[in-house]
């Protein structure tokens, strides 16, 4: 959490101890989808994560550029399976292996959208940041096809856990 000391003449000391409890950082959602169902994800993320107190901004990861990664004290980065079980190729994938060099103890989460391959993407995307040295928050998120209700309530509580995680 980084606490926040404003000298305010409006605020008495409880009101700063108040601000400081609810303050729970700045986290960036950073997907790609093709379809929407990463893209659903990624908003429940957003939702949950500003439920639990964070300031928290949503990208299409082509919006996003590696050197934002230091404005922000979490990462949660979404991408569904895609080619053979690994990240969409033509964005996604050029986008991490360049943030892949920023990552080290760096909090993130990861989710996306799964078919058929019973989540073997994601197995292999968690090792692979862990190897660069992030701090992992979970194991990946990930839903097969579009998030139903549960779905939408696991993601939520990703976003509001890794708040906390960070705070
Ligand atoms: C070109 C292509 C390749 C895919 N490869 C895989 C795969 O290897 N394993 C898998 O489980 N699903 C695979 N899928 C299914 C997608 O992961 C699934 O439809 C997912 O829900 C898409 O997420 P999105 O709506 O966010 O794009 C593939 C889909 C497409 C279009």
């Amino acid at each position: 959490m980084i606490s926040l000391t404003v000298e305010c003449p409006f605020l008495n000391y409880c009101e700063l101890y108040e601000l400081e409890e609810l303050y729970m950082g700045k986290v960036a959602v950073v997907y790609w989808s093709g379809t929407g169902n990463t893209e659903t994800m990624a908003q429940a993320i957003r939702a949950g994560a500003q439920s639990g107190g964070a300031e928290a901004e949503i990208f299409q990861v082509e919006q996003f550029r590696v050197d934002d990664i230091t404005k922000y004290d979490g990462l949660v980065f979404g991408c569904p399976a895609m080619g053979d079980e690994v990240l969409e190729e033509g964005s996604f994938e050029p986008f991490f292996s360049e943030a892949e060099a920023h990552l080290k103890g760096v909090p993130v989460a990861l989710f996306g959208s799964y078919g058929w391959g019973g989540g073997a993407w994601m197995q292999a995307w968690v090792e692979r940041t862990k190897g660069v040295g992030a701090k992992l928050f979970g194991n990946g998120l990930a839903i097969e096809n579009a998030p139903d209700a549960d779905g939408i309530a696991k993601c939520e509580a990703l976003g509001r856990d890794f708040v906390k995680a960070i705070g």
